[in-house]
């Protein structure tokens, strides 16, 4: 009799895979949330598989090899298996043990009457009123607005003005423990917003200005199939994100070492095939700056910094050993009488660092041209996107940094840099 109800007790508890956490019904540290069409699964894990530091994070349930993709309480574990993640009757999500000791909870901004958290197919555990129609706009709160190290398909980066919200992505310290290292992604929304992945206060790699279709440095999105990217820029938010259509399970993390890379899951194997990294090659790392301003890197040239054309080295010393950090100095000084001095235009390139660069998203080139010229301090110029013809301006009036050139034609944009007319014609002749 007894073995027929612990039987039954068995089949019934694995009958109610639940999506849903309520007042009366918390989730317990044996027990995990399944998403509607079983993809995701969230509940309280060890990342070194001991019984002292339990986490609650998500998963892919259906994948044998664990790939954590959020983690709620990444500060604080657990201290043992009697932890509890419920949700408060304001609508707070609350991790606490045995002794009600709350070690996370989420930030609350509106009062629900009715809560209950559901786990999405997307992998966003949201808190909603169970009594109001479960409409997107309708969260109280969502997980997608707290990302751990990991973009998931649907889930926005960047920065909402309205509701105060800046995403990011920040790495785990180790594969042990999953609390922030100094490596984080965000996006910059200084000047012509971009990506940037920092350790600490340090830029390590940028990716260059959305261009309407994607960011000026990461070429490789042209090839992405199956893909939607999206970029939002207004005074409400300055966010990217992404889709993927329903067979295709891709994600874009900060790992361990500082790396960002995207990934792609690869039904047949099993595993995760990482199709994008950063760093690419040499040009592309911040902290070193291995071609100074108003220089081009190109890791296919040897030696990789070119002065671009009406510059020359600022310490010619150092260059000759190919030490190009100091980067290049104007051979002319510009004119700036209004017209006289020219453009020379360099293509395929990574747009330099954009963040003191200014936009006015209704001049054409021609008037971003007139615009550069009536400014003295203007340095050089670049349509803003590239979509339908063309539009927009982004305007640099500082040096030109982190400026990398790449060999396919299909990649790139033009940068059309500001000379005096007498540099115009004349081209670099190579330090070697
Ligand atoms: C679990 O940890 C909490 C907090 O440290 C403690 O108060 C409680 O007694 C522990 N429970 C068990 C069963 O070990
Ligand atoms: C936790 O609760 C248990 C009984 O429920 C009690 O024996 C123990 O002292 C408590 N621990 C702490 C740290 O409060
Ligand atoms: C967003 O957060 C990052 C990391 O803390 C920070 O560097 C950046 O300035 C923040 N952006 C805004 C607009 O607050
Ligand atoms: C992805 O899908 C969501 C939900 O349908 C939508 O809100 C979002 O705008 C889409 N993003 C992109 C990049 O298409
Ligand atoms: C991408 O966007 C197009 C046009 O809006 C839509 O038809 C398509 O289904 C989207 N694909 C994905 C993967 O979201
Ligand atoms: C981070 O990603 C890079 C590139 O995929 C890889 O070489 C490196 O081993 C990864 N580091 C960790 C700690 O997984
Ligand atoms: C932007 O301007 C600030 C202040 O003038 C300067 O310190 C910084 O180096 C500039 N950044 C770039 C990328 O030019
Ligand atoms: C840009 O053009 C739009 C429509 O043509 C206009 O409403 C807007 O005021 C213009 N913005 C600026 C900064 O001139
Ligand atoms: C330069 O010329 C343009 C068009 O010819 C004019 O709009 C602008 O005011 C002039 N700027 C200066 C500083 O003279
Ligand atoms: C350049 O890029 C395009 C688009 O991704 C690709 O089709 C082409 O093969 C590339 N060419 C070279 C020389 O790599």
């Amino acid at each position: 009799m007894a073995i027929l109800l612990i039987l039954l007790v068995i089949s019934f508890s694995q009958a109610i895979a639940r999506d849903t956490i309520t007042q009366t019904k918390p989730l317990a540290d044996n027990e995990i949330l399944i998403s509607g069409d079983g993809t995701y699964a969230l509940g309280f894990f060890s990342p070194d598989n001991s019984k002292n530091r339990r986490y609650v994070g998500l998963w892919y349930y259906k994948h044998k090899e664990r790939t954590i993709v959020w983690v709620a309480n990444r500060e604080n574990p657990v201290t043992n298996s009697t932890g509890v993640l419920s949700i408060s009757n304001e609508g707070s999500l609350v991790i606490a043990n045995q002794n009600s000791t709350v070690v996370w909870s989420s930030r609350m901004t509106t009062n629900v009457r009715n809560p209950v958290a559901q786990l999405l197919n997307t992998g966003n555990l949201v808190v909603r009123d169970a009594d109001a129609d479960d409409g997107i706009s309708t969260y109280a709160w969502q997980g997608f607005d707290y990302p751990t190290d990991t973009m998931l398909a649907g889930m926005k980066v960047g920065v909402d003005f309205v509701k105060r919200l800046n995403r990011t992505l920040t790495a785990w310290t180790s594969d042990s423990d999953p609390s922030p290292s100094p490596y984080y992604f965000m996006i910059d929304v200084r000047g012509d917003p971009e990506e940037l992945l920092c350790e600490g206060s340090k830029k390590v790699w940028r990716s260059g200005p959305w261009n309407g279709i994607r960011y000026s440095g990461i070429p490789a999105t042209l090839t992405y199939i199956g893909f939607n990217f999206s970029f939002i820029n207004n005074e409400q938010e300055i966010t990217y994100s992404y889709n993927t259509s329903s067979s295709v399970l891709s994600k874009l993390t900060v790992n361990q070492s500082g790396v960002l890379q995207r990934s792609l899951w690869v039904e047949d194997s099993g595993m995760w095939n990482v199709i994008w990294y950063w760093p690419i090659d040499q040009c592309d790392d911040m902290r070193v700056r291995p071609c100074g301003p108003f220089a081009a890197c190109n890791p296919n040239n040897s030696p990789m910094c070119d002065c671009i054309q009406g510059f020359k080295p600022k310490s010619p010393a150092k260059w000759l050993y190919r030490d190009a950090m100091d980067g290049c100095v104007r051979k002319t000084k510009l004119d700036c009488k209004n017209g006289t001095d020219g453009f020379h235009v360099i293509s395929n390139t990574k747009l330099a660092d954009t963040s003191n660069a200014s936009v006015d998203k209704n001049l054409s080139l021609v008037g971003c041209k007139t615009k550069c010229l009536s400014d003295c301090s203007c340095t050089a110029y670049a349509q803003a996107d590239v979509l339908n013809g063309g539009s927009g301006c982004i305007i640099w009036t500082s040096e030109l940094t982190d400026l990398r050139v790449f060999i396919n034609d299909s990649y790139g944009q033009d940068l059309y840099v500001r000379l005096a007319a007498i540099d115009l014609g004349t081209v670099y002749s190579q330090y070697v």
